[in-house]
């Protein structure tokens, strides 16, 4: 058998690792969330998971990857053969995923050309958004030019493809957060009325804790909330974790990249909460922080950059080409999960695999962009929302498959196989583990309970 391909060294692999995490995720849902839920009780609570139960979950994939050099498909039956039904479902799972990440690719790269070509007021205007998401064509284009961009690297492989790729884009990324979130600090403006509102006030809502009115119900939802965000942040539980644990080198010190995955992401999130929220409130108040979900990134921003006069445009074309940068390493990430597990369960090339998984995702992926025109439905989700296409997929994936993948990937680890496996995995070349004691009860005990809540909560039964 060829010898699987690694990276080749440990920052190959965080950076990789921290690409697929740093997505769409930390960088429009974790600022609205923390700006609903009581600012810094959000943060807290997030913290805190993230340094138990995220951290038991990320460990978990990499150490399964490393140890059994499989992609998601065949690694759970290389562990115990009847378990091979969920590596199945982790496979599934990307493959859900990958036509509507580069559909909402497709509408980054539609922001980020109509910054480069016409003034902000442009993106700004009302209906902007909606008339290009209902128009047949546009995003069709869009997502194909996202979708063959993220094929190619893949195609070019672990090393000359997505590590190489990463080496590049994510150190750029961090450089451009940075300085969009110092210019947002800077930021004030006066309204009509007269009442000035400055970037740093705007901090503050999204850092002191607000607990005026907290029930313990309202506890909860914060504390659901940061569950369900952190488990998509961290890229857990479809996966990908396991396809790039597996091309992790067996001297790597896999405790250290693993709180450094963990460290980045966190610290990314946190960030793009400096970057969006003081702006948002700044010129919108608190108001304009309720948009939720994409309609705050490709609605109320550009409204809030149309605001700023002249500069409005350059930071636009940042912002859009960091989000970008952010959507792209994780499209990256979700193909290389399928193809690996192709590569591996039917012994086919790299080309072969990834030639026919973006046909087969292209294809869905244009009967996303239709859910919004051609095909337009308007279907009512368990828990009350209204979905086309995409969100029905993302419903799927997200609420109800990788909770199950999660709960039942503690069971293996924490139950049949014991957590011994894991440890012996991440200490094989005589490293210490940090918080083991937490991360055997943790994998036993807390993360399958937590998971079940969550996954009930989704199915609206909470
Ligand atoms: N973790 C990514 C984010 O925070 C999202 C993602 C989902 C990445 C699925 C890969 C696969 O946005």
């Amino acid at each position: 058998m060829e010898k699987r391909n690694t990276f080749k060294g440990s920052i190959g692999f965080v950076l990789a690792a921290a690409g697929s995490a740093v997505g769409l995720g930390n960088i429009w849902r974790f600022p609205y969330l923390a700006a609903r839920d009581g600012g810094g009780l959000f943060i807290v609570v997030y913290i805190i998971l993230a340094l138990t139960f995220g951290f038991t979950l990320l460990m978990t994939e990499v150490a399964i990857g490393r140890k059994t050099r499989q992609s998601p498909l065949t690694a759970y039956s290389a562990l115990r053969k009847k378990w091979k039904w969920l590596g199945v479902l982790a496979c599934i799972i990307p493959m859900m995923i990958f036509p509507y990440y580069i559909a909402i690719g497709g509408w980054v790269i539609k922001y980020l050309v109509a910054f480069i070509t016409s003034s902000p007021e442009v993106a700004a205007a009302d209906g902007y958004f909606g008339g290009f998401i209902t128009d047949v064509t546009q995003p069709l284009v869009m997502m194909l030019i996202f979708g063959i961009a993220v094929a190619i690297i893949v195609y070019m492989g672990v090393n000359k493809g997505i590590e190489a790729s990463s080496k590049i884009i994510m150190p750029l990324l961090i450089l451009i957060v940075i300085g969009i979130s110092i210019f947002s600090l800077t930021l004030s403006y006066t309204d009509a009325d007269g009442t000035v509102r400055t970037g740093l006030q705007g901090l503050k809502v999204m850092f002191i804790p607000n607990l005026e009115g907290m029930t313990v119900k309202g506890f909860l939802r914060v504390f659901m909330d940061a569950m369900g965000q952190l488990f998509y942040s961290l890229s857990v539980a479809m996966g990908i974790m396991i396809a790039y644990g597996s091309y992790v080198p067996k001297e790597a010190n896999m405790s250290k990249s693993v709180n450094q995955i963990e460290i980045f992401d966190t610290a990314i999130a946190l960030l793009a909460g400096v970057m969006i929220i003081p702006a948002v409130f700044a010129f919108m108040g608190t108001e304009g922080m309720s948009a939720s979900g994409p309609s705050l990134m490709f609605v109320t921003l550009p409204k809030v950059l149309a605001a700023m006069g002249p500069v409005g445009r350059l930071v636009g074309i940042l912002f859009f080409g960091m989000v970008l940068f952010a959507a792209l390493t994780s499209a990256i990430s979700i193909l290389e999960a399928i193809v690996a597990s192709f590569m591996d369960q039917f012994k086919v090339s790299r080309p072969k695999a990834v030639i026919i998984e973006s046909v087969i995702g292209l294809v869905v992926g244009a009967i996303v962009c239709f859910g919004y025109n051609l095909l337009y439905f308007e279907f009512t989700l368990p828990t009350g929302a209204v979905a086309q296409v995409l969100d029905i997929l993302d419903y799927l994936s997200n609420s109800i498959l990788m909770p199950i993948v999660a709960i039942s990937t503690c069971i293996l680890i924490g139950w049949i196989l014991g957590p011994k496996t894991v440890i012996d995995e991440v200490t094989r070349n005589g490293e210490k583990m940090n918080r083991k004691g937490l991360y055997i009860v943790m994998v036993k005990y807390l993360a399958p309970v937590l998971l079940t809540v969550l996954f009930l909560t989704a199915l609206g039964l909470f």
